[in-house]
Parts: C-alpha cells; sequence; structure tokens
C-alpha cells in the first residue's frame, strides 16, 4: 500500500528515515490529473534515486484571482481530505493519481491539504494572488528569480513563479530530496527553479526531462481535459508549429528569428487561438537572440483555446531548435 501523508511534519519524518537508512530521495512535484507525462519524471527519478516522493498539491500562490485555481482539474480522490471546490461536472479519470503512481513504481506521495497558514473562514483559495486575506497570521514570504521569471509566462502571469518557486523551496523543505525532476514542458519552470537551487544553495540536484506528446503531438497537460473536443483538435497547431520550425530552421528555409514566430503566430489566429505568446529566446539564458544562428534558440508558445466549460484554456510548449 502506497503510503499518503497529508502534514509536512509526517512527510518530513518518513523522509528522513528513508535518508537515516541510507536511502537517496528524489522528489517528483505535481499538481496532479496525473497523465503519463508526470510518470515519466516518476521513472527518471526512479533511475536517479532509491526512493521517489511524489507530491500532489494544487498551489494557490501561482494562481491569480482571474486565473483558472478553481476549475483546475482535480482526481475525486482529494475529495475526502479537501474541499469538493471545482469538482463540479468533470470528466473523472479511470485511474486515480494515487493508483496511477503507485503503478509507476513511486514509494510515498505527500498530498497536503494545505501548505499556507490558513486563515479563519478564508480557506485555501484565499492564498490566490489577488485574494489574499489581509491578515496578521497570512503567508508573507515569497521566493523570487528576479531577472530569469520575467520574459515568457512571467509576462502574462506575473507572480506565477513567485508562486512556484515558493511553494517547490516549501516541498523541498519537507521532503528534503537529494534529486528533483521536473519536466521540460514547463522550459521557463525547470530554469527558474534550477536557478534558484543554484543562487540559494539548495542541496538539491535539479533535472529537466523531455517534454510528452499524445500520438497526435499534443503536449501531455492536465489542462486538456477541459479542452473542448473541437478545440483539443485545434489546439494541435502549435506542435505543428513547432514542428514546422524545426525543419524550416534546419533545411535554412527561413532566416530571421520573427519569420518563424509571425508563422506561427498566423497558424494558431487561423485555428482559432489566442496567442499569448510566440518567443525565440537564448534557451540558455532566456535572453533575446538577434538571428536564428545563436542556437540552441528556445522556441516557446502559450496560446488560449475554447474551454468545454467556461473561458478558455492556457496551453504551453515549446522546442529547442539546433539541440543535437
Ligand atoms: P504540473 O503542471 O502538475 O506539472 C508537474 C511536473 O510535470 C512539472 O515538472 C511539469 O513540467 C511536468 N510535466 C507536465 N506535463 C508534462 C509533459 N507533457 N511532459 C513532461 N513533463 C511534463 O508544474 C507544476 O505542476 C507546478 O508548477 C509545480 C512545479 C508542481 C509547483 O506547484
Amino acid at each position: 500500500e502506497l503510503p499518503v501523508f497529508t502534514t509536512a511534519a509526517d512527510m518530513r519524518n518518513w523522509v528522513r528515515k528513508q535518508k537515516k537508512s541510507g536511502r537517496k530521495v528524489a522528489l517528483v512535484p505535481t499538481m496532479g490529473y496525473l497523465h503519463e507525462g508526470h510518470l515519466s519524471l516518476v521513472k527518471a527519478a526512479k533511475e536517479r534515486a532509491d526512493i521517489v516522493v511524489a507530491s500532489i498539491y494544487v498551489n494557490p500562490t501561482q494562481f491569480a484571482a482571474h486565473e483558472d485555481f478553481d476549475v483546475y482539474p482535480r482526481n475525486p480522490v482529494r475529495r475526502s481530505i479537501g474541499s469538493s471546490r471545482g469538482f463540479e461536472g468533470q470528466t473523472l479519470p479511470a485511474l486515480d493519481d494515487r493508483a496511477k503512481l503507485a503503478a509507476a513504481g513511486c514509494h510515498a506521495v505527500f498530498e497536503p491539504e494545505s501548505l499556507y497558514v490558513s486563515v479563519p473562514g478564508a480557506g485555501e483559495g484565499s492564498n490566490v494572488v489577488g485574494r489574499e486575506t489581509q491578515h496578521p497570521d497570512s503567508h508573507e514570504t515569497y521566493v523570487t528569480v528576479e531577472r530569469l521569471q520575467r520574459p515568457l509566462c512571467g509576462g502574462s502571469r506575473p507572480h506565477f513563479f513567485r508562486g512556484v518557486c515558493t511553494v517547490v523551496t516549501k516541498l523541498f523543505h519537507i521532503c528534503e530530496p537529494d534529486v528533483a525532476v521536473f519536466g521540460r514542458k514547463d522550459y521557463q519552470q525547470w530554469r527558474v527553479i534550477s536557478r534558484m537551487v543554484r543562487d540559494l544553495d539548495f542541496a538539491v540536484e535539479v533535472v529537466g526531462m523531455p517534454i510528452c506528446r499524445e500520438p497526435d503531438g499534443l503536449a501531455m497537460s492536465s489542462r486538456n481535459a477541459r479542452l473542448s473536443p473541437e478545440a483539443r483538435e485545434k489546439a494541435l497547431c502549435i506542435s505543428r508549429g513547432l514542428a514546422w520550425a524545426e525543419a524550416a530552421v534546419a533545411e535554412g528555409r527561413v532566416s530571421e528569428p520573427s519569420e518563424v514566430s509571425s508563422h506561427i503566430r498566423g497558424l494558431i489566429e487561423e485555428a482559432g487561438g489566442k496567442v499569448d505568446y510566440v518567443e525565440l529566446l537564448d534557451a540558455g539564458n532566456l535572453g533575446p537572440i538577434s538571428d536564428l544562428a545563436s542556437q540552441p534558440t528556445l522556441l516557446a508558445i502559450a496560446a488560449h483555446f475554447p474551454a468545454k466549460d467556461r473561458g478558455t484554456v492556457r496551453l504551453i510548449d515549446n522546442t529547442v531548435l539546433g539541440e543535437a
């Protein structure tokens, strides 16, 4: 039976026991509603450590008040310990997250109800940015990676990486992993966390794994479950745009970064998507590039497509051009 810990103290005690017995511990942080992409991280973690802990926590501090915290897909298993907010009308997966993790060979799950000081009566969602309750006992310490957090997702989600870095810091302090595994689907997140670990001397090795895709090319994401069937089909323009760019650059059919981005913008708009960004940046420092010769170049896309319930679903994807 897969042990599930819901408090920081229980989780930390268990991990410390494992480490006392000389075992190397890996952590795979997630927000649940798991797919093969998440499970590929568990597999990679197993290759690098003796013990793999996965965390499942939809972190309120990385969502802004207008974003999708309330409707973020959640697994029904959380009903028993969490609030029921956001579960209404969702398609439930065949296997729950814990069963998927157990099948993938994970050794323990950290599933906290809340990781922030709760304000009486305010509930978990009160830590959503812009909805924080002004209460002296509420959370007020954050970790910020100043420059790397600004481009790409930081543009449209200015508090996003502050929330991610803060919760990942908390998870690192609670789970004390030797290795932490992230996906390069969230390329900037991987770079930002690597930078945080380097700058603040965390004793954690950060590993970034390749993007897992559906057979038709769509990058796997928990948010895909919120797409309408038509939007699911239209959203393929994102991965098709990336594949087009890889070929066009490799064959020398484009010379300017702006040619690449405007072609992909066109593909997304034609498919009825709303572009958040299509950008080409230095894959190492996420700084600007002047030409396509300065490879490796990150080509990163974020775009909105219609949701099946209400509003839109924001999808991200990327590729590194000129990577061996
Ligand atoms: P979540 O979106 O659940 O993703 C958890 C991890 O799975 C991240 O490292 C992400 O990059 C990786 N991942 C997601 N889709 C992937 C795919 N198709 N292929 C490979 N890896 C994929 O990212 C978060 O949660 C949160 O921001 C978190 C780090 C847990 C902090 O709250």
